[in-house]
């Protein structure tokens, strides 16, 4: 006899397929990133970036309005420092009227309720281009996670909701932690980028915000010595575990696709709420087969969002994030 059991007949039409549908893509799951620069009127395009944008903090304003309306609800910062300010200590990052802390109030004010999420880390303010501070040709680990805390405390102080620390210094959450607690930011929260590796992913992020290293003599050319190892998977867990255990209220697997089991292991290990960032790279992958004809755009996006989802994603910070919203809305 044939078997009893068809697994066809769930198949069969669209009705079923939706009916047991086990991973369903909604506004609430998304994080928009968005890139931030001086000026009046800007929208530039991101050369790598197809569709993506720097906005100034006029031309911000009614982009977070759109988002809203279209029920994305959480941002996520980051600002394009110009060279003139940048040093290697990231001091322009605690100006208190910086560009950063600019955005956020330009935000709550014009989405009161719109969730504000700030980058924590020195390379958009380092003239070397690293997260951290350049000390005879290494990255100086704990003075680099003092001025992490300094800045969290600065992002705090103009409104941001939570910080969100890229840098992948030893030891940073839990001297956030304490900075925020000690000036009674007891509501500011962290998610943290725990398991972020050192990705050639990140290409076109470094292109929008004028932010790769740079190539010079005692400059380490890569972020090896601090962003994770792609072949290492014991560690992740580890420096997530750490990471929960100093304070972060959110962690994050970074990037989405090629990390899926990562996703996937610390989704089982720990019992706070897991982020996963779909970076530039993996953005600028689809952007270009698309164009080319080579995919089909949407169909791709919807499955890697519904893909990084399933792998145990509560929240995925995209690019797609718009894209998405639209498709699924109309
Ligand atoms: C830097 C930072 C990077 C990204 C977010 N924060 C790049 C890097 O580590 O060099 C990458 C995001 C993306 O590629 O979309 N602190």
């Amino acid at each position: 006899m044939y078997p009893l059991r068809r697994n066809r007949r769930l198949r069969t039409s669209d009705a079923i397929r939706s009916l047991v549908r086990e991973t369903i893509i909604t506004p609430n799951d998304f994080l928009v990133p968005l890139f931030v620069v001086e000026g009046k009127v800007i929208k530039e395009e991101i050369a790598s970036m197809p569709n993506y944008y720097r906005y100034s903090l006029d031309l911000l304003e009614q982009e977070v309005k759109t988002l809203w309306q279209m029920g994305l609800k959480s941002v996520l910062l980051f600002v394009k420092v110009p060279d003139a300010l940048k040093d290697n200590k990231g001091t322009e990052a605690l100006n208190p009227n910086g560009l950063m802390q600019r955005a956020i109030k330009t935000v709550k004010n014009a989405c009161p309720d719109m969730l504000v999420m700030t980058d924590v880390a020195l390379d958009p303010y380092s003239s070397y281009g690293h997260d951290g501070i350049v000390e005879n040709g290494l990255i100086a680990n704990d003075d680099t996670a003092a001025i992490l805390a300094d800045m969290s405390l600065s992002h705090a102080k103009a409104g941001a909701d939570f910080v969100a620390p890229s840098d992948m210094m030893d030891g940073r959450i839990l001297s956030i932690r304490e900075a925020l607690e000690d000036e009674g930011f007891y509501n500011t929260g962290i998610m943290s980028y725990s398991a972020k590796y050192a990705s050639a992913f990140y290409g076109p992020f470094r292109d929008a915000l004028d932010s790769a290293p740079v190539d010079m003599a005692n400059v380490p050319k890569d972020k090896k010595t601090y962003q994770m190892d792609p072949a290492n998977r014991f560690e992740a867990i580890r420096e997530t575990e750490m990471d929960i255990d100093e304070g972060a209220d959110i962690v994050m697997v970074k990037p989405g696709l090629c990390y899926l089991d990562i996703v996937r292991e610390i989704k089982n290990e720990v019992d706070v709420p897991v982020a996963v960032y779909q970076v530039s790279g993996e953005y600028a992958m689809v952007k270009a087969a698309a164009e080319k004809g080579w995919l089909d755009h949407d169909a791709v996006m919807m499955e890697q969002v519904t893909a990084i989802k399933r792998a145990g994603a509560d929240i995925i910070a995209s690019y797609f994030a718009k894209d998405v919203v639209k498709l699924i809305n109309r």
